[in-house]
């Protein structure tokens, strides 16, 4: 399995070598690879079924993922999402890392996290152009944990497991797009955003001290101030700040946009109390929320 994840903490400021934090959510993707007579890639939720000589990008990532296998035998890999796709839940990295798991254990190989983590990058590249590499991480580790590339992954140990509520704007964007466009923002204003990649530097590195000391009103001041920087670069939209402010007035510690942004899914902050209220609140607006308890 490979999981699904949200970014709390950081998104767009890890490509550049900044800090950040995600958290496993315990859905994702699930992959079953058997021997059969000829290799196939098969989707049944969309219907799709991709060949090793396939020339759509997808085509492109499963060879990449058996080239770095070095997987030649022909496998016949069935691949379910539990997540939607293109909503800034990780759902690419989560079937990287269900589809490399797969492959190695029908051929006898069980991975560590790492090993998982490292192959599935080479599917992530094909889609994403420069990831940083958190999605793939957290698909292969899941829990709560910091990342920053080319350092070792930490897992960091919650005071208390955090109750988060998701919900999705119905807007779907490409995370490549958008992480051009602040890449573009950078080149243009090279000094206004690497300001405001120091600032959610300083959230992240707060926030790692709130999620370890348990202390909920903090995590969510640093949530909404994330999402007020992320929304300087052009990453929120009308919808999404809408579903922010109906969390927060539900009592919502916190609201944010996770991922990629420019559509795709708000994470809020929550506990056991306060999440019925917000889940009722966020379901009026028509945004598919859901609880997910991580850490
Ligand atoms: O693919 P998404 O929407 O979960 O976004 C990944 C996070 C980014 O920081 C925007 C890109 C990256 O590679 O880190």
């Amino acid at each position: 399995m490979g999981y699904g994840k949200v970014i709390l903490f950081g998104e767009h400021a890890v490509v550049y070598g900044r800090p950040a934090i995600a958290a496993g959510l315990s859905k994702g993707a699930t992959a079953k690879a058997e021997r059969s007579d000829s290799a196939a890639l098969i989707f049944p939720g969309w219907g799709k079924t991709i060949a090793p000589t396939s020339d759509e990008p997808v085509g492109d990532a499963y060879r990449a993922v058996l080239g770095a296998l070095e997987c030649e035998e022909p496998l016949r890999i069935t691949v379910e999402l539990e997540i939607p796709a293109g909503a800034g839940l990780g759902a690419s990295a989560a079937i990287g890392v269900a589809l490399v798991r797969a492959i190695c254990e029908a051929r006898g190989k069980v991975l560590s996290e790492a090993e998982a983590a490292d192959h599935a990058f080479q599917w992530e590249r094909v889609f994403h152009g420069n990831p940083s590499g958190i999605d793939n991480t957290i698909a292969a580790f899941g829990g709560i944990g910091w990342f920053q590339k080319e350092k070792p992954f930490l897992q960091l140990a919650a005071a208390k497991p955090l109750t988060l509520v998701v919900a999705h704007s119905g807007e779907s964007s490409s995370t490549k797009t958008m992480v051009d466009g602040v890449q573009r923002q950078r080149e243009e204003r090279p000094e206004r955003v690497n300001e405001v990649f120091d600032g959610i530097e300083a959230l992240a590195l707060n926030g790692k001290r709130a999620i370890e000391d348990g202390n909920l009103r903090h995590l969510g001041q640093l949530l909404d101030l994330n999402h007020a920087l992320l929304s300087s670069l052009l990453l929120s939209t009308e919808r999404i700040e809408e579903i922010c402010a109906a969390a927060r007035s539900a009592g919502a510690y916190g609201a944010k946009v996770t991922g990629a942004g420019g559509g795709g899914c708000v994470v809020c902050l929550a506990d056991e109390e306060r999440r019925e209220s917000v889940l009722k609140a966020l379901r009026s607006l028509d945004c598919e929320p859901f609880s997910a308890t991580v850490g």
